[in-house]
């Protein structure tokens, strides 16, 4: 069955690991600081206000929901990292499981998850650029500010800084990792201290009332409100898509993956729970700056001020990582012939695949500036969910087919963590709505016919099958 040949494991982190390839720069701090740039940003600065009222005070007790999902999942992610330490993440993982339309159909949800997400975020950054150059008396023209359609009775045709954020950073990007990185670690430490001065000043003007009820909309609104805040740990998966850059990617991947999910679960808690306990859960209705707002309603006006300020770095910090994560899954799907081959170039002067980060730069910051925010946002949480799931299955098969494979970081409780992530995942998936469930599957669709029509074809594996004779172009099988 060619549709589920794999890659030879051995060989891929051979090949990996010649000259020419990726440089080998990153270390554990510049990971968790990464996955930490990843993950704070919109989903905490933007989206618990929404979650605020689906929720009410529980809203807490949706971020642990999430946590725990991400957390599963990500011993997953941590055990396969350490395994596979190849770029392309989940996407390479099945590649070599489960075989190359498993692969195929996940490295094409990915690019659909880090895309959106890198297009959602840049809507959340453009919302907090505007608010502060208000606070200067600068204003754009109205037409400018946001996608047609995104506010109601108002003519708006394009979201021009949502475009620039993107083709700013696609820029850094494109002149090489060390460079980004610098810059994305002073902007992440910038982001934690505003959190924790958040944590420091707002802990002092808690009122314990304001938690009572904690669950007015019962579990079905702490659930629905975890199903969307899912959304603010998204990113931390990008860590692992990093594993070709690593100076020593055993031991840096799982501490990279953990570090980040355990320091932003904990960040997001706290926040959360200051945040209901200062501000009555109604009055964040349609509110899209929850955590300032909060200070505010303490009369901290100055401090609401830095508040803001670091979440534009914040935010800023998040399209980055997410907008690198995306080009090294398309660097790897095209690496093995499934998509054109230019897409693979890493330049010879910066060491980065100059046109595929470009590419990704332009077509998202395009969307971004066309499409409205709500649009873009359900659909990269249930993308990431599947993947998710994936990945936990992936475990399970590798586990079965090649127990003798060195894995420096072994998930823990297998087989029940695996099937928890499966489990937490699923139910969260049935809380989005029918719209993302249908333009998913659509995507998915479409996915197929560029698969049958182009991938499969040109795949790295079908002209190696071809190139010899029948009998051992079997043995492409990876077994
Ligand atoms: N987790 C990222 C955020 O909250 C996507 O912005």
């Amino acid at each position: 069955m060619s549709l589920f040949r794999t890659k030879d494991l051995d060989r891929s982190v051979a090949a990996s690991r010649a000259p020419g390839g990726l440089k080998k720069v990153l270390g554990p701090v510049d990971l968790v600081l990464m996955g930490i740039g990843a993950v704070i940003g919109t989903g905490i600065f933007v989206l618990t206000g929404t979650g605020a009222v689906t929720a009410g005070p529980a809203l807490t007790l949706s971020f642990i929901i999430a946590g725990l999902c991400c957390g599963f999942a990500g011993l997953c992610y941590a055990e396969f990292a350490s395994t596979v330490p190849l770029a392309g993440s989940i996407y390479t993982y099945s590649y070599v499981t489960l075989g190359e339309i498993v692969a195929w159909m996940i490295g094409w949800d990915l690019v659909l998850e880090y895309g959106l997400a890198t297009s959602a975020v840049s809507v959340g950054w453009s919302g907090y650029f505007q608010s502060l150059i208000a606070g200067f008396g600068l204003k754009l023209p109205v037409a400018l500010t946001a996608a047609p359609g995104a506010l109601p009775g108002v003519t708006t045709w394009f979201n021009l800084p949502a475009l620039c954020i993107m083709l700013v950073l696609t820029t850094m990007l494109s002149l090489g990792l060390r460079e980004s990185a610098r810059v994305n670690n002073a902007m992440v430490v910038i982001k934690v201290l505003v959190v924790l001065l958040f944590i420091a000043v707002g802990a002092r003007h808690v009122q314990p009332a304001n938690w009572h009820p904690f669950m007015p909309f019962g579990w079905s609104g702490t659930l629905s409100a975890a199903a969307l805040m899912f959304f603010a740990f998204i990113g931390f998966d990008s860590v692992t898509s990093a594993a070709e850059e690593c100076k020593r990617p055993e031991r840096d991947l799982p501490i990279g993956l953990i570090g980040t999910l355990g320091g932003c679960t904990i960040l997001y808690v706290i926040v959360t729970l200051i945040m209901t306990g200062i501000v009555p859960y109604p009055k964040f209705l349609g509110v899209d700056h929850p955590v300032s707002l909060a200070l505010q309603y303490a009369k901290e006006n100055w401090i609401a001020g830095f508040i803001d300020l670091g979440a534009i770095l914040g935010i800023t910090t998040v399209i980055l990582v997410m907008s690198y994560g995306q080009t090294r899954i398309i660097f790897a799907m095209s690496r093995d012939g499934l998509l054109p081959a230019r897409l693979a170039a890493v330049n010879p002067r910066f060491g980065t695949p100059f046109f595929a980060t470009w590419l990704v730069g332009i077509v998202f910051g395009l969307l971004a500036a066309l499409v409205p925010l709500g649009v873009l946002g359900e659909l990269v949480n249930m993308g990431t969910l599947a993947a998710f799931c994936l990945v936990s299955v992936a475990v399970l098969v590798l586990r079965k087919k090649r127990p003798d494979l060195h894995r420096a970081f072994r998930c823990p409780g297998v087989p029940y963590v695996p099937i928890l992530a499966i489990l937490f995942c699923a139910t969260l998936m049935a809380f989005l709505s029918r719209t993302t469930w249908i333009a998913f599957l659509a995507w998915l669709a479409i996915g197929l016919v560029v698969y049958f029509t182009y991938a499969r074809k040109h795949s790295l594996l079908n002209q190696q099958a071809a190139a010899k004779p029948r009998g051992i172009a079997e043995q492409v099988r990876y077994e």
